[in-house]
């Protein structure tokens, strides 16, 4: 038997280089090994974009079309959209009654962002339950794995405690407790040097068309200390030199490597060869996508397909976890 992995992401806008490096190529070499669910985490978007929600539809559908066109097969992973579980949102319900309220009040994801999003009120019961909804999300497939970025840790260890108590309560090993998977990811920064992120309004988006992408790839930062093209660089400290590493064949690597550390390169030229490299390496990705976009009734039924078999599952789940408590 195959342990199962879980895990979702919430679909606040476009996905980019850092997603498709990070969380997207992790996912595809799991589902060789396990048994994956993979799926949009819609309810979670609406806790904190809850005041505008004219583009989640998009951003659920794009979404689902860059997970395709990453190589996730609907053959080996289930896929599928959370709010169309409706079980989910039933176990939070179930877990909203056991969870004590300084669990959630101390949660570190909870207090941080509510500082730096300042520009939305935070100030609701959806948000401070955000982990409560992503334990039942968790839980209600008995996820023995979850692969997740180190900021969720605190969530997944929440999730386990949340697990425990409701096994503690009523008296019954309902819930295996589950844990995270760190994955060993390529450092990849957004062009101004800092975490690529869409709300820095830094990121490569894996949309992006070849003159956006040249455009972008000449405002990157490089190394600070070059300041002219005869002042030695160096590669290692260099973002663009990064991405060198995933999309420059080895041997133009170690040319550009060694020609950077004897001034014999520019970085506007070494960007230059970069861009074409990147544009050509998403090419296949791109070709995807479009392959998607214009047949979304193939892509329409993968999910329905991954929504039916991501219920029974969670069905039975909370069937057992009704019983438990006795309702
Ligand atoms: N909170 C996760 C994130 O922001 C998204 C998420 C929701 C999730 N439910 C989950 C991740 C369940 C793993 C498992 O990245
Ligand atoms: Fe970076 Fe290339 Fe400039 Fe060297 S030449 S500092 S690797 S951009």
């Amino acid at each position: 038997m195959k342990k199962r992995v879980l895990s979702g992401m919430r679909p606040t806008g476009k996905l980019h280089l850092g997603n498709l490096h990070g969380a997207l190529a992790n996912w595809k070499k799991l589902q060789e090994d396990y048994e994956c669910y993979f799926f949009v985490a819609d309810w979670h978007a609406l806790t904190s974009d809850y005041q505008d929600t004219s583009h989640v539809q998009e951003y659920i559908w794009e979404m689902l079309i860059d997970w395709l066109a990453a190589g996730l097969d609907p053959q080996k992973a289930t896929i599928f959209i959370q709010s169309k579980v409706p079980e989910h949102a039933e176990l939070h319900l179930l877990f909203s009654m056991i969870t004590p309220l300084p669990w959630l009040e101390r949660n570190p994801t909870y207090k941080e962002q509510k500082k730096q999003l300042i520009e939305k009120d935070l100030n609701t019961y959806g948000f401070l339950g955000y982990p409560v909804l992503q334990a039942a999300d968790i839980l209600i497939y008995k996820a023995h794995f979850v692969p997740v970025g180190i900021d969720q840790l605190p969530h997944i260890e929440l999730t386990r405690e949340i697990a425990r108590r409701f096994n503690y309560l009523y008296k019954k090993e309902v819930f295996p407790l589950p844990e995270p998977l760190l994955a060993e990811v390529p450092k990849l920064l957004g062009i101004d040097g800092r975490k690529m992120s869409k709300s820095y309004n830094n990121a490569i988006y894996l949309s992006d068309s070849p003159e956006e992408i040249r455009k972008k790839v000449s405002q990157m930062f490089t190394d600070k200390s070059r300041l002219r093209k005869r002042d030695p660089g160096h590669p290692d400290i260099c973002n663009v030199f990064s991405f060198h590493k995933i999309y420059t064949a080895a041997e133009q690597v170690a040319e550009i490597e060694r020609d950077c550390k004897a001034a014999k390169i520019g970085c506007v030229e070494c960007k230059k060869i970069m861009a074409e490299n990147l544009i050509a390496g998403l090419r296949p990705h791109q070709e995807r996508r479009a392959y998607y976009k214009s047949h979304m009734d193939e892509l329409k039924d993968i999910v329905a397909a991954g929504i039916k078999k991501a219920q029974a599952v969670a069905r039975q789940t909370l069937e057992e976890a009704k019983a438990a408590v006795g309702i």
